[in-house]
């Protein structure tokens, strides 16, 4: 079964591409239009903005909190029934320093509030911050998927793993757009999204 979709895509492979083409130019333009620093950082609100903006011709359910409980591999996401106090609680985290931010992505990663597309919103979210916060973001290139997943796995229990993952990653170079498109392709990658490249797709072209 497919996600049901705008386009009215009933194959999976064909709505994974059409996924990916079209939420990458989205994500392309999310950094030049300059909408990314319009947003208020570490909020929710600033979340949604973006997976809406990634999936808003895709899905209905883009930038919305999800009303179905999820789960993947053993751990369940919060339920929905606690999602909208738990997202409060999230946005008003304190971000002041690399640990608190990670604990906040953490947190935010375990609310996981959308149907899909937590992975690749959350972590452009997560730059959003560190860049506000410490002047750095993390170098996507730089953070091998299996590990990336794994410490993801483990952080509801311990996340010092993801924390150690990330810092080793950080960049100064925040405001440099190829640094930023092969991020996206990094975290696309780790979703399983390999086919394009965000740098030879833009919007007008997708
Ligand atoms: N077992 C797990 N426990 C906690 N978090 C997980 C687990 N597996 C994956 N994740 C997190 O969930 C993300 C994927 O969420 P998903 O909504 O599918 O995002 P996307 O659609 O962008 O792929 C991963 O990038 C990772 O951060
Ligand atoms: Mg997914």
């Amino acid at each position: 079964m497919t996600l049901e979709n705008k386009l009215g895509i009933t194959d999976a492979v064909e709505l994974a591409r059409v996924e990916e083409k079209l939420s990458k130019a989205r994500a392309h333009k999310l950094f030049t239009s300059g909408f990314l620093n319009t947003l208020p950082v570490g909020s929710f609100e600033a979340l949604a903005s973006i997976h809406h903006y990634l999936f808003g011709e895709i899905y209905d359910f883009a930038g919305t909190i999800r009303t179905e409980n999820i789960a993947k591999g053993n751990f369940r996401f919060a339920p929905v029934m606690y999602l909208e106090v738990a997202l409060k609680h999230i946005t008003a985290m304190p971000q002041s320093s690399f640990n608190e931010i990670i604990e906040k992505y953490v947190e935010m990663n375990i609310a996981h509030p959308f149907r899909e597309g937590n992975g690749r919103s959350t972590r452009i979210w997560l730059d959003l911050i560190l860049k506000k916060e410490l002047k750095q973001v993390v170098d996507w290139q730089r953070v091998d998927k299996n590990d990336y997943l794994m410490a993801m796995e483990r952080s509801p229990i311990k996340d010092v793993e993801i924390k150690v993952l990330l810092k080793q990653a950080l960049t100064d170079k925040i405001d440099d757009t190829v640094i930023y498109m092969k991020g996206i392709d990094a975290s696309y990658y780790y979703e399983g999204y390999t086919l394009y490249k965000t740098e030879d797709i833009t919007d007008d072209k997708a």
